[in-house]
This record gives C-alpha cells, structure tokens and sequence, in this order.
C-alpha cells in the first residue's frame, strides 16, 4: 500500500487529546474538521483514490461470503430509501461524474450515471426487476463506506440491514437483527458509563435530513480493511508476527485505522444510515507529522488494559510505542 500527501493531508487524525477515552462524541455533519496535516470531513460519502481498489476488495469479499450483506424482510424499502438518498448525495457531491434524473415522475423512474464506474442505468424506484443487484449492494458497489440500516420500533433501534465488508473486528452475520443495546454488549466501560444508552436516546430523536458524525479508531496490520470475525484466522497472526518482528518494519506494516462514521435519518422509511468509512495510515506516515506522532505516542501509554484488550491491541500497543519512540521522534 503506497502512501501520498493527499492520504495524510485528508486523514481523520482521530484525537483531540492525549488521553483516550470512550463517550458519545458525536458532531453535527457538514463542517470540516482542521488537523494538524490539513483536514477532513467535507463531505458525508467521501470518493478517494483507492475508490475501485477499495470497490474491488468488496465485492471480493462479498463472492467470498454473502452473509457480509444482509436485508431482514421489513427493511427492503429502507434499503431502496438508502440507496436514493446515497445517489443524491452523490449527485450533490460529485456532479461532474454522478447524475440523478428522474425521468418520470408518475412511476417514479430514475436515470442513475456513475462515469466512475461506466454506469448508466434506469430503474423505478421500489420494483426489484429493473436493478442488476438489491438495492444496498448497488449502491454499496459504489460507495467506500460500509452501511448498516437501524429500523426504529418498540422504543429501540435495531441493526436489520447492511452491507459490511470492512468489519473491525466484529461480525456484522452476528450483529444482524439485534437491537442497538444489544451490539454493544461486549464493549468496556460504556454500559457504567452511559455512554451508549445516551446515543441510542440520540439517535432515536434524530429527524429526518438531520446528520451527525463520530470517529472511532484501532490499530490493524499491513493495511487489511477486512478485519471481521470471520477473516480473523487471516489476519489474527499479523498481531504476532508483527510482535516478533524486528522493530523496523513497525513503521510500514502498523496502521493507525480511523472510522469516520455518519448516523443520517432516512426521510421515507425513518430508518437510522449508518455509515462506517475506514481510513488506514501507517505508522511511517504518521510520524510524518510530528504532532500526530507524539499525540498517538500519549494515547498508547496511557490506554487502559480493559480498552486495550477489547481493541485487540495487547501485541501491537509495545511494539507501537517503541517504533514511536525510537523512529518517529517521540521523547516518552
Ligand atoms: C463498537 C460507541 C453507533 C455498531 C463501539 C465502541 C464504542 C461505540 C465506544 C467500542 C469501539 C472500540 O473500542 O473500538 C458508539 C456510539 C455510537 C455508536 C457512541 C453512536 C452515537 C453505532 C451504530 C452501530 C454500531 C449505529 C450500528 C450497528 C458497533 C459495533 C461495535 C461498536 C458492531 C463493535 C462491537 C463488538 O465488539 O462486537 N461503538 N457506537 N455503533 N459499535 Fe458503536
């Protein structure tokens, strides 16, 4: 994986401060976000360079395993309203090469062109036959960001629809159908400390057009973006090998993995889009930037064991702040 400037001026440096710790740090959208190598979040859905590589991995993985992608009964017209607010997003965004048309306003028919991809297809919006896929493939097969959809019932959301190729270490088959409460189950500190109990209540007040925006973050080895559950006997020995290592090969193969994710209420079926985007850095990189080296230095040391264990960084965090310390310029 090759890093330029454009990757490291618009990375989603993840840290506003030297410690780290869990909360509902949720912002509105919209707004870009300064950091110390440029800044980022201009747009909701973003387009970067590794647009195809990153559409080619998923749909790799999706022939790999189709249960990456998954729509209970009930949420097919969430998933046709995602993927017509994903294409005006789109359209808004990228009008040089995305363009929504509708052509008949009676049966609600579309003429959608991506000159990204060479597609340009017509289809009536609700009736499966004139799409090649189901709708959140279509549309995932066209965005970076992995999507899972929360339908709102019974006073709680519940994840009944996604696509989602790009896990952190989670299993998106596993999570299908279960309430919000309910994913985060295995999380530390947040159940004591509300921290989820606050967003869900957030997030079920969320009105229609409005967005919010959050990071989360984790460290991952030689740039996989498929760290799901399932993949894990592929990338769990990375961790040990890197350990192993010698410590000059930290700098390249250890990656700093920020989530962007974008919480959007759907205006036709009330549904909760939540949009995960994963940008990798490498170490190397990010001591390209002094700040950033000593700000992730700070996080590390100071990281608990109960977070550091839950974010499967037990065998990287030594190795991490060592590189850090003797090649990124770092004075522990
Ligand atoms: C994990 C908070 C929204 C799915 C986590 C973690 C936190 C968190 C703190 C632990 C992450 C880590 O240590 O790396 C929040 C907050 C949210 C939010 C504050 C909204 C404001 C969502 C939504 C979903 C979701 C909408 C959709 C399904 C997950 C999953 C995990 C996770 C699958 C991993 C759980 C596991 O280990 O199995 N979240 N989250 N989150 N979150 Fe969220």
């Amino acid at each position: 994986m090759i890093y330029r400037n454009a990757d490291i001026e618009n990375y989603p440096f993840p840290f506003p401060r030297d410690q780290y710790r869990y909360s509902t740090n949720l912002e509105p959208t919209g707004r870009r976000n300064a950091s110390a190598a440029g800044g980022w979040g201009d747009r909701r859905v973003d387009i970067d360079r590794r647009y195809r590589s990153e559409l080619d991995e998923r749909a790799r993985i999706l022939a790999a395993d189709p249960s990456r992608s998954q729509c209970l009964p009930h949420m097919v017209p969430a998933c046709w309203d995602a993927m017509l607010t994903l294409m005006r997003e789109l359209a808004a965004d990228y009008p040089a090469t995305m363009r929504l048309d509708r052509i008949s306003p009676d049966d609600n028919t579309f003429r959608w062109r991506n000159d990204l991809l060479g597609i340009d297809d017509t289809f009536t919006f609700g009736d499966p036959a004139t799409l090649p896929t189901a709708p959140l493939d279509y549309i995932c097969g066209q965005i970076q960001e992995d999507v899972v959809l929360l339908d709102q019932r019974a006073g709680q959301l519940w994840g009944d629809a996604g696509v989602v190729t790009f896990a952190a270490n989670w299993s998106f088959g596993f999570d299908i159908g279960m309430s919000f409460l309910q994913i985060h189950g295995p999380v530390p500190r947040v159940h004591s400390e509300k921290v989820i109990t606050r967003a869900h209540e957030f997030l079920m007040r969320l009105e229609p057009g409005q967005s919010f925006r959050r990071t989360n973050w984790s460290l991952t080895v030689d740039g996989k973006l498929d760290t799901a559950t399932e993949t894990y006997r592929e990338w769990g020995r990375d961790r040990r090998t890197l350990a192993e290592g010698p410590l000059d090969e930290v700098g390249d193969r250890l990656f700093l993995r920020t989530e962007v994710q974008h919480l959007i209420r759907l205006p036709h079926s009330g549904a909760v889009m939540f949009l995960i985007r994963t940008y990798l850095l490498p170490f190397a990189a990010i001591a390209t930037v002094d700040a950033w080296a000593d700000r992730l230095y700070r996080v590390l040391e100071d990281l608990p064991h109960d977070m550091t264990e839950y974010k499967g960084l037990e065998r990287t965090r030594g190795p991490a702040l060592r590189w850090l310390a003797t090649f990124g310029g770092v004075t522990p």
